[in-house]
């Protein structure tokens, strides 16, 4: 795991540890239901969890930025990503995007390359149309309902954007959130039901410490990522653990609740690799993902989804059906290769055929050199990686 360093290592004075404590005297007053009752008070629980920001929150590209252009991205990439993988694709993204006006400019094909391994892909295509929305507009919207309405932006985004690039008091509500209230207030009201939303929203929001907003956001989210995290939470070494309502339970990793546990469903997968090998250079054909499923606009090879796992005999059946003739072996280069998303698990199998002539259909034939210009899902990746490093050959 990646080490970031924190904003207290470069804090002159040398306090360590859990200072909070000393300027916290009104442990196990507040709950839910009376933290609403802050009127333009401070909640020992926010004050807490600044003190901690404060030494032992993360340094991070997008906190040294007022720029909303650099925030939103940070935050789109941040959405489903950790922050030790989002790290580089940020940097990277930004440097070759620098402004909207270049990501509006870009083709969406270059856009999804460089979101390439990142997954939901869709976070990508949003990005770009929302660029361009903006470019329309003529400058990054400056408040929240116009953040709100920029494609791909939900209430957790637009709070985030509008309190981190303008001091907006705009209250974050992510897995993070939900998680370190839940867990701190003992709540024990689902957070996938529209109640139990409009409950943590209320919570979240008259927590916020209105004049450092930017501050109690990143600190909220970076306490969830690093502290109170979903398992094993470092409840040792935490200054609320004395008025944390899940612990004196002894269920802190019983919170946040969920009503429904989400069903995971298996789809199965046979790539065949073509290999058309008739020129100098081995080319490969691949195509386009349609829109409507998983990996929209990335390239793959040719694809058959099934029930179950194909036997050869089937693979080898259905490409005689697409006008493929399988005269030369099916070289196995996979056999259930398991690839989680989210709510799905994919069973991979794939093998590679050398063929001269392409499927019927519309189909790139490209030289294995060129491959590196297009967008393609993780696993296809990996089989390229499989079939074509010289030690397979
Ligand atoms: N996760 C989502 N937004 C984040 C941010 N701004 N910093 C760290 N982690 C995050």
């Amino acid at each position: 795991h990646q080490e970031f360093r924190t904003r207290g290592a470069l804090q002159l004075t040398a306090r360590r540890g859990l200072r909070s404590r000393d300027d916290l005297p009104i442990y196990n007053e507040y709950n839910a239901t009376s933290s609403s009752s802050f009127h333009g008070m401070t909640h020992p629980f926010s004050r807490a969890l600044l003190d901690w920001y404060a030494e032992h929150g993360r340094e991070l590209p997008w906190r040294e930025t007022a720029d909303p252009y650099r925030i939103w991205v940070s935050e789109i990439i941040l959405q489903q990503t950790r922050v030790a993988q989002g790290y580089d694709y940020y940097l990277r993204f930004v440097e070759r995007f620098p402004t909207v006006e270049t990501l509006a400019a870009a083709t969406e094909d270059e856009v999804l390359h460089r979101w390439e391994g990142l997954g939901y892909y869709s976070r990508a295509r949003n990005l770009h149309a929302a660029a361009q929305q903006i470019v329309a507009l003529g400058a990054f919207p400056r408040d929240y309902a116009g953040v709100r309405a920029l494609k791909g932006v939900g209430d957790y985004t637009a709070a985030a954007i509008c309190s981190f690039a303008y001091g907006l008091p705009t209250a974050v509500v992510d897995g993070n959130v939900y998680r370190v209230l839940a867990r701190y207030f003992a709540i024990d009201t689902p957070i996938d039901v529209a109640a139990g939303k409009k409950e943590f929203a209320q919570l979240a929001a008259s927590l916020l410490v209105p004049d450092r907003a930017a501050d109690y956001n990143q600190a909220i989210m970076d306490f969830g990522a690093v502290q109170c995290t979903p398992r094993a939470p470092r409840c040792l070494v935490c200054p609320l653990v004395e008025s944390c309502a899940a612990r004196s339970e002894g269920r802190v990793e019983d919170y946040p609740v969920k009503s429904k546990k989400v069903a995971v469903s298996h789809r199965y997968f046979t790539y065949v690799l073509l290999v058309d090998t008739a020129d100098a250079e081995s080319a490969l054909f691949i195509r386009r993902r349609a829109a409507g499923d998983i990996w929209q606009g990335l390239y793959e090879p040719l694809l058959m989804e099934s029930p179950a796992p194909l036997q050869p005999e089937e693979v080898a059946a259905r490409l005689d059906a697409l006008g493929v003739k399988t005269a030369a072996t099916l070289e196995p280069l996979v056999s259930d290769l398991k690839h989680e998303l989210t709510h799905r698990r994919l069973h991979v199998d794939a093998y590679r055929l050398r063929a001269s002539q392409s499927p019927t259909g519309d189909w790139l034939r490209v030289p294995l050199s060129q491959l590196g210009d297009y967008a393609f899902p993780k696993v296809v990746n990996l089989l390229c990686e499989r079939a074509f490093t010289p030690s397979s050959e």
